[in-house]
């Protein structure tokens, strides 16, 4: 089985589309087409001309890239295709000489794993009430942050969404 990664090209936006929509953000073909044709920074895994998975992003500053997504179809996780496609994108950044990539996630432990496999570590704590970003909180260690998380949601009288931004730096 040989998979390739490659910045994505004309022939597999369709493809890429569905296993975006599939596991990760649902926006329309056009949106989807308008946020990535021509721009370096939505990588595909292919393996005989099937798309298995996607990894893409979009720049926080100049410095610093932020991961907005990366899937792989069910059948084929644990395989290593989401870390591979991980070095080719940190690889694409690096050649445009971004020194952080970041990303947000659920409190999810086989998220958490797979990020902290491929060398990430925890930032922050973000708490948001619907769109307004309600604590923004520095991680120093992670069980800490998950306790605070636990109290927090249990006294919350509102429903709050808590995530966690992971990042790597790409320049050791
Ligand atoms: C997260 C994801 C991209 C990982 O892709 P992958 O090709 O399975 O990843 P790899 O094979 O490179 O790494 C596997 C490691 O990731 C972790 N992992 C995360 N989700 C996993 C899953 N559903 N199944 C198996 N391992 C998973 C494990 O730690 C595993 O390591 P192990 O094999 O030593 O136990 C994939 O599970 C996926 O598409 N999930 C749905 C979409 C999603 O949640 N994306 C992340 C948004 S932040």
């Amino acid at each position: 089985m040989t998979i390739n990664i490659i910045v994505i090209s004309d022939n597999f936006y369709k493809d890429a589309y569905k296993i975006q929509c599939e596991y990760l953000n649902n926006e329309t073909y056009s949106d989807f087409l308008a946020r990535t044709q021509g721009k370096n920074f939505y990588c595909i895994s292919v393996i005989e001309n099937l798309v298995v998975g996607v990894c893409y992003g979009s720049p926080k500053s100049s410095k610093t890239f932020c991961l907005e997504g990366i899937a792989v179809s069910d059948r084929f996780w644990g395989r290593g295709i989401g870390s591979k496609m991980l070095v080719f994108f940190e690889k694409q950044l690096k050649s445009r000489n971004y020194k952080q990539l970041q990303v947000g996630l659920p409190q999810n432990e086989q998220l958490e794993n797979f990020y902290t496999k491929n060398g990430f570590i925890p930032l922050e704590l973000v708490v948001r009430e619907g769109e307004a970003e309600v604590t923004r909180t520095s991680i120093k260690n992670l069980k800490e942050a998950k306790k605070q998380v636990s109290e927090l949601l249990k006294n919350a009288k509102q429903d709050l969404e808590v995530s966690f931004i992971f990042g790597k730096n790409l320049i050791p």
